[in-house]
């Protein structure tokens, strides 16, 4: 089964769940998804920012349903927070999309005192996703992993997770979606009622790849992203396909990864790839879930 932007199936009565909605990826995500009739939650940090994409969302169709909550990644109150408020609106999650992230920021914590990448991109997301899954009437069917092609240089520093003796802003980065990838296989595996896929844009041109240069305040980064965008990314609404793909594919089976089907995976058309061995080693994935349940609280069953 394969669709473009146009042709998604029908999703009147879903209810869609996406971090990250108000940029990029998340964003143009949201509108397909809202516009073939899913009812759209959209997890943003920046109420200012969500709005306006809520505003933008809401255009896409008349009468397309979308609405705005407040989760910050980087602070595990505001996630238990945020899934609690999601599950009394909510009862019922159908697909949960881990979709927001940051990448190769310079050394700093969240409000917990994990390392921002691997504390935004996996650990929030673990919690989040373990919290709905285990307070929830009935577990999300579907639970999208957002990775990224930087899984193939990462690796779980077991001994330093938090680059306190050494830190790679790239390294922490592929480090972080790496744990991406042993996150949905080792769902997959502890909880078989529910569909865990993964997928991955490619290059697409999104804020994603100015940040780390806007937060130092260099001009001279931020000119090289637009540049480097310009000429070889893809649009976000291209990267996006792979997310909307994952989320709402009939022909997926946990453990299926997509991402885009041209030159080193860097733009195109979504199809199923491969991840490396190590994203797919069992004793690494169970090492870092024990590790997750212990920094974040969070556990499937009480
Ligand atoms: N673009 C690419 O080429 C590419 C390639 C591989 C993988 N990816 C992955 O795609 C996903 C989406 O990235 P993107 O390219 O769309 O980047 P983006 O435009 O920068 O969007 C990232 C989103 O994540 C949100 N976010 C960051 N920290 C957060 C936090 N603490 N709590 C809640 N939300 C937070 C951002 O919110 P703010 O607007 O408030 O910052 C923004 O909405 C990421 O997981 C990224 O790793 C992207």
């Amino acid at each position: 089964m394969s669709f473009t932007e146009d042709e998604l199936p029908a999703l009147e009565g879903r209810v869609i769940v996406i971090t990250g909605a108000n940029s990029g990826i998340g964003l143009e995500a949201a509108a397909m998804l809202a516009s073939a009739g899913a009812h759209v939650v959209m997890a943003c940090r920046s109420p200012a920012r969500g709005e306006a994409a809520l505003e933008r969302v809401r255009a896409a169709r008349d009468g397309a349903r979308a609405e705005l909550m407040r989760l910050d990644l980087a602070d595990l109150g505001s996630v238990r927070a945020f899934a609690d408020a999601l599950l009394s609106r909510h009862p019922r999650v159908d697909v949960l999309i881990n979709n927001a992230g940051v990448m190769a920021l310079p050394h700093g914590r969240t409000a917990d005192g994990f390392e921002r990448q691997i504390g935004t991109n996996h650990l929030g997301h673990f919690a989040l996703t373990v919290r709905v899954l285990r307070e929830g009437q009935a577990p999300p069917a579907r639970v999208v992993t957002v990775a990224s092609h930087a899984h193939r240089w990462g690796r779980i520093r077991f001994d330093d997770l938090h680059g306190e003796r050494r830190y790679h802003p790239w390294l922490a980065y592929g480090q972080s979606k790496l744990a991406n990838l042993l996150f949905m296989n080792e769902l997959a595996r502890r909880a078989p009622e529910v569909t865990s896929v993964a997928c991955h844009p490619g290059y697409a041109s999104t804020n994603l790849q100015g940040a780390a240069s806007r937060e130092a305040g260099s001009g001279l980064g931020a000119r090289f992203w637009d540049w480097a965008n310009g000429a070889f990314a893809q649009s976000a609404r291209a990267g996006a396909l792979p997310t909307v793909h994952a989320a709402v594919r009939d022909d997926l089976a946990s453990g299926d990864y997509l991402g885009p089907r041209g030159p080193f995976e860097l733009v195109g058309a979504p199809r199923k790839v491969r991840a490396t061995r190590a994203a797919q080693d069992r004793e690494t994935a169970a090492r870092l879930w024990a590790l997750s349940e212990e920094l974040t609280g969070e556990r499937l069953r009480e």
